[in-house]
């Protein structure tokens, strides 16, 4: 069974919006239950590649359980934020970036994924940026992360935000600890 702690807190404190390269304008704001479609939607556009690099391994469908996990979320504990382009039709999924808090060592596990043909825009970055502010304003120390030793961009993203990185290299995937 899934909890979700929400019903207290105000979402939108949290909406946030960002403007791309190319002037783009797209808005974070926490996933909620509402959103089992439009994550279906930003799944299925994913290519094989995409997939690869953020859960190691290709998976054909997203399955319930898992889907599940991604829009129940705590997130007084957690943080995911779907990013999103409004237009007249609604809204268009274009990337997800989420943490979850790990009390062990006050650092939080984070993950992106962007969708293809929005890649190289922006999009992760303002996700990655927007997460550690609110990761800094709960008093979390750093991030940790796995990433496949050939994913220049996701490497280079994490360098640019001037974060000071531990990395091991193991089997072919980094696992980094980020400290803010
Ligand atoms: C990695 C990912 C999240 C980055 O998101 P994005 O929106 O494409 O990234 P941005 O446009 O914000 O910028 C990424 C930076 O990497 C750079 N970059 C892109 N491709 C690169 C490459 N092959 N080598 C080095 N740098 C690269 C960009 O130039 C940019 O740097 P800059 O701002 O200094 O120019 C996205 O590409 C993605 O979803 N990839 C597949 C899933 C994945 O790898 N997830 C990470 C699992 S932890």
């Amino acid at each position: 069974m899934l909890h979700c702690r929400n019903d207290t807190m105000d979402l939108k404190k949290y909406r946030r919006h960002a403007t791309l390269r190319d002037g783009t304008t797209i808005l974070m704001r926490p996933i909620t239950p509402e959103d089992e479609e439009l994550m279906l939607e930003l799944f299925h556009s994913f290519s094989r590649e995409t997939i690869y690099k953020r859960w190691f391994h290709i998976k054909e469908y997203m399955p319930r359980e898992q889907l599940r996990k991604y829009i129940y979320n705590d997130l007084e504990r957690d943080m995911a934020l779907l990013a999103v382009v409004e237009d007249w039709d609604g809204e268009i999924p274009v990337g997800v970036g989420r943490f979850s808090f790990n009390e062990m060592n006050n650092s939080a596990e984070i993950a992106v994924v962007v969708r293809d043909d929005w890649q190289g825009k922006g999009v992760g970055t303002a996700l990655v940026s927007y997460l550690t502010e609110i990761a800094k304003e709960r008093g979390i120390e750093g991030f940790t992360a796995e990433v496949l030793a050939d994913n220049h961009a996701m490497l280079h993203l994490f360098e640019k935000m001037g974060f000071f990185i531990n990395k091991e290299l193991v089997d072919g995937v980094y696992r980094l600890r980020m400290f803010f």
